[in-house]
């Protein structure tokens, strides 16, 4: 089978994959009402095409997000959102990921929980990535790998704010999954890629991990302790409520990551893109928003820019591309998705981001702004 569509390459995987570890990528929490509502939202979104515009080229480069790549415009608004243990879904783990992404244009965020190397990935990269933090209940742990990530020349870092604990995966709890089972890390880049499935070693769990290692208690003070240790823009990644929104633009947050983890986290949560337009009208224009959650069509991008998102991450499709054919897959991944965004923004009459505006988006959503049409 050719994959054409997410939803194949999600089927390749499934077929590569253990079950147990297809299930850790693809589930969610509770009874999984978040991630399916993550794929209805954007369902609900409906386009209405504008035509006649003349648009015969279609630039998807995305100006907005240079602040936070080192002053570099990326070839797209799509991010590869951070994801540990990128080795349980290929041998290759991250820096398939990383190359595949740097092919692409596609900026990267670099999981705390990455089985290889920040300075690794760093060192080997076309492009600046970001870090993304989890923060650690040890405060000269954070201070160092802050540094660690500012040395390696991360352009920013991105602060995960929705895990004070870990979200009930039923899923794991079901197969007794154990992630350190299967880790196996690669610090050698120069290693060629290979196509291995991943191979089973000693025990150990991401939960205890959360529970033992992390900051449950997290809160503002936190974030103006980590804008202080560092001169990299702030991203903070799990805000979906619109207050919480504005008291970040009054902590000097540079960016908002809006996520509800990929419905991993809270159950029956509402989806990131629901929330977009009202937390676009409290922030105004300048802060860059990212919002992810369900993104598995270059039309759901297009949707989630026309709302008012600068980009958007993608999560489980990259991973869907790794463990079915490493780097190559997760390249031909993203080029799905940025040649199905290409092909929706000319259908809509957008030669670039810049034309792009809920003028084009015909909801009965609440938050729809009739005067628009
Ligand atoms: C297997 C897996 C691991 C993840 N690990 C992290 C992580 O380490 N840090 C983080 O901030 N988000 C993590 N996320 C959440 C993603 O960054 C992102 O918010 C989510 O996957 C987006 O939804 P999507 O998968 O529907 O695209 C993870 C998601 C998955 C599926």
């Amino acid at each position: 089978m050719e994959p054409v569509c997410i939803e194949d390459w999600e089927e390749l995987a499934k077929r590569r994959l253990a079950p147990e570890i297809y299930d850790f990528i693809a589930g969610g929490a509770g009874l999984e009402r978040s991630l399916q509502e993550n794929i209805r939202a954007l369902e609900r979104v409906k386009l209405i095409s504008r035509v006649l515009r003349g648009v015969s080229d279609v630039d998807t480069s995305a100006p907005r997000l240079s602040p936070l790549q080192s002053a570099r415009t990326p070839a797209t608004p799509m991010i590869v959102a951070p994801s540990a243990h990128h080795q349980l879904a290929h041998p290759d783990g991250e820096r398939a990921t990383l190359a595949a992404a740097n092919q692409c244009g596609a900026p990267l965020i670099v999981s705390t929980m990455s089985d290889t190397p920040l300075e690794t990935l760093c060192k080997n990269s076309a492009e600046p990535v970001m870090f993304q933090l989890y923060l650690y209940k040890d405060r000269g742990r954070n201070r160092d790998i802050i540094q660690q990530a500012q040395d390696a020349g991360c352009s920013a870092l991105v602060l995960t704010v929705d895990v004070p604990r870990m979200g009930a995966r039923l899923r794991d709890r079901r197969n007794s999954f154990d992630v350190k089972r299967y880790q196996k890390r690669t610090d050698q880049f120069d290693e060629p890629l290979s196509s291995e499935p991943p191979v089973p070693s000693q025990s150990g769990g991401v939960a205890a991990f959360v529970a033992e290692q992390l900051e449950p208690a997290l809160s503002w003070a936190d974030v103006d302790w980590v804008k202080n240790q560092t001169r990299m823009p702030l991203i903070l990644k799990g805000v979906l409520h619109p207050q919480d929104a504005e008291i970040a633009l009054k902590h000097d947050v540079d960016a908002l990551y809006l996520s509800n983890h990929g419905g991993r986290q809270l159950d029956h949560h509402v989806s990131a893109i629901d929330m977009l337009p009202y937390i676009r009208q409290r922030v105004g224009e300048s802060m860059p928003l990212i919002v992810d959650g369900g993104v598995r069509s270059g039309a759901d991008i297009l949707k989630a820019l026309a709302l008012g998102a600068d980009a958007v991450g993608v999560g489980r499709p990259v991973l869907w591309g790794l463990a079915a054919a490493g780097a190559q897959g997760v390249a031909e991944v993203l080029r799905q998705l940025i040649d199905d965004l290409t092909l929706s923004m000319h259908l809509c009459g957008c030669a670039s981001l810049a034309d792009i505006s809920q003028e084009i988006i015909w909801t009965k959503h609440p938050s729809y702004q009739g005067e628009t049409l």
